[in-house]
């Protein structure tokens, strides 16, 4: 929790106050049973009525002063609590922002959603529910059992006996919950992740009419949060019993005591009535505490979790004195090899491209072509060996250069709700819209663009869903060719771009930029066979590099797949 603290920076003012306002509530209040003693004593026993009066109407204004105080404590309360969930997330997204793709692999997306979102609101929840009774129980605890020593002598010393007991039962009921709180956080990512997953894929789900199969799977999600929540819940149960029990006993041992002390030591009916309201004042302060503990548990599990994410380190560090200009678009691959976790994929690749290039390269499903080109613009690090970009290695550029001479249209492509202006600056912020014209030309998407109503600003929806594949995938290509960067990579970006429109884009882009590097990883043969060399990857690595008549001639998995696309059985291979 106290790792928390640094994020109320916006809210000192409040967070420093709310205690303080707590402190002044709490003793106004204590302040109460004095006077009501002394009504009874004084006033009543006495004959007094002016003097009960008195007493009666110092009563009603402690009470509206702890009113005031209460109210403001709680509005600070709430003002600390929004504060530090919007600090809290902002700091969440700003390190996320800076992971690299083995990070965000380590957590996964949809428990990254989570952690953000719910995790966030329990913590605020918990610190706007409880901030105010965290400080006013035990300091009303500590009030009234001093008042109450005062008054009553050791009647007080009850509390100081029960207390240890109390503790020991939250403390065995809060570890008891813990652990399914943890458990049931896990499950809620899951759950995350099944409805992110059949929501974004709701359209496969319809076309192969798996509804109840969904329903089904979702349903297990549902029953996993719920059982693991029914666990901890079986903890929690414990609570309310126990603070009951103390109540009960406390209340019983106070009337033995106080009765056998106002008939043997002569307490008085005022002071006894005093005691008995101290008593209620620690009572409710104690179930209000038990209260406080079980959500700090609750939340500690969220916090926790919120903590991981801030605390987790991009695996991807630059240098200080990092390089802050790609020179050429070369790049190298020196005995290259890489695993995901303790999966061997790439295995000592070596390979070196020149400036102006043109590189296809081919494979099979799964041998590694996207894990290859994403370690060109450092997406990950090479396990292994190294990759060179304009003869420096990957790891002394500057990331920001790195990726913006080095931009890939990566496989899973997407577009973002905007409009397609909006869209394609994302490749340069200050694009003007003949170089957007430009690029879009290139990416052979200004024939479906001049033809929409609105032009530039047609309007994307999220996910792009209202444009069709192949064209998604040729604003993808203008939107990375607007930077003109030294190096392109089209990781299959062609693939549902028709024959015809795929052969002209990559004729364009080799008469429109001779000097850009390209790079193209393909399934259809026809799109790199033109390329400068061709590598061909499979299980073990490289198992091929040439153009196209020398593999043709001499790699086998080559002249068959080419042979068979040629056919025309099939443009793909292994799917
Ligand atoms: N983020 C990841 N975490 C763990 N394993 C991964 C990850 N991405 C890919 N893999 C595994 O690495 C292997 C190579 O994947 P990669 O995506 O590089 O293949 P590919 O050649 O691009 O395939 P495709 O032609 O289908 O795009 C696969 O076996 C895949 O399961
Ligand atoms: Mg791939």
């Amino acid at each position: 929790m106290f790792k928390l603290l640094k994020y109320l920076n916006t809210c000192k003012k409040e967070a420093i106050l709310t205690p303080i306002l707590v402190m002044l509530e709490v003793l106004s209040e204590v302040f109460i049973p004095i006077f009501m003693g002394k009504l009874i004593d004084e006033g009543i026993k006495g004959n007094d009525i002016s003097l009960a009066y008195r007493y009666g109407i110092y009563m009603v204004a402690l009470a509206i002063l702890a009113l005031i105080f209460g109210v403001l404590a709680s509005r600070k309360a709430a003002i600390v609590a929004n504060q530090l969930g919007r600090n809290i997330r902002k700091a969440e997204y700003e390190k996320i922002q800076t992971y690299a793709f083995e990070n965000i692999d380590k957590f996964s997306t949809s428990s990254l959603v989570t952690r953000l979102t719910m995790d966030v609101s329990m913590v605020q929840n918990a610190v706007q529910m409880n901030i105010r009774i965290a400080f006013r129980a035990p300091a009303m605890i500590l009030f009234s059992i001093t008042s109450a020593y005062i008054v009553g002598g050791n009647l007080a010393l009850i509390f100081v006996f029960i207390a240890p007991f109390v503790g020991l039962g939250l403390w065995i009921i809060m570890r008891g919950a813990h652990k399914y709180f943890v458990q049931m956080f896990n499950k809620v990512d899951k759950l995350n992740l099944k409805v992110q997953e059949s929501l974004s894929g709701i359209r496969t789900v319809k076309s192969y009419v798996r509804e109840d199969y969904e329903i089904e799977k979702f349903e297990e999600v549902i029953e996993d949060v719920a059982t693991n929540g029914k666990k901890a819940e079986k903890w929690v149960m414990f609570n309310n019993p126990l603070m009951q029990l103390s109540i009960c006993i406390c209340f019983t041992l106070i009337a033995w005591f106080g009765s056998y002390n106002m008939v043997v030591n002569g307490l008085t009916e005022g002071a006894f009535a005093n005691i008995i309201s101290y008593v209620m004042h620690i009572l409710m302060s104690l179930m209000m505490l038990s209260q406080v503990f079980l959500m700090i548990v609750i939340s500690k599990a969220s916090v926790e979790r919120i903590t991981e994410v801030l605390n987790e380190t991009s695996s991807l560090t630059e240098k200080q004195d990092a390089v802050s200009e790609v020179k050429e678009g070369t790049f190298e691959f020196k005995d290259v090899s890489f695993r995901y976790k303790d999966k061997d994929i790439l295995k000592n690749i070596n390979f070196k491209a020149k400036q102006g290039e043109f590189i296809g390269i081919f494979g099979a499903t799964g041998t590694g072509k996207t894990t290859m080109i994403q370690l060109i613009s450092r997406l990950y690090d090479a396990s292994s060996g190294t990759v060179l970009v304009s003869d420096i290695d990957v790891k002394d550029y500057k990331l920001e250069v790195l990726r913006k001479e080095v931009v890939t249209v990566l496989q899973k492509n997407v577009l973002f709700s905007g409009t397609i202006r909006d869209n394609i600056k994302w490749g340069k912020e200050d694009a003007t819209d003949e170089e957007i014209i430009s690029a879009l030309k290139k990416a052979h998407a200004y024939e479906f663009v001049s033809k929409m109503k609105d032009f530039l600003d047609t309007w994307i929806e999220q996910g792009g869903v209202n444009v069709s594949g192949g064209q998604r995938q040729r604003l993808c290509i203008a939107r990375a060719l607007i930077s003109n960067p030294k190096i392109l990579i089209m990781d299959d970006s062609t693939s549902a771009v028709d024959t015809k429109t795929d052969s002209q884009i990559k004729e364009t882009l080799r008469e429109e930029t001779p000097n850009m590097t390209k790079v193209i990883i393909s399934q259809r043969l026809s799109s790199i066979k033109d390329a400068d060399r061709i590598i061909i990857l499979d299980t073990n690595g490289i198992n091929g590099i040439g153009n196209h008549e020398y593999l043709y001639a001499h790699n086998e998995i080559y002249k068959d797949v080419y042979d068979l696309q040629q056919k025309g059985k099939g443009s793909e291979i292994d799917e």
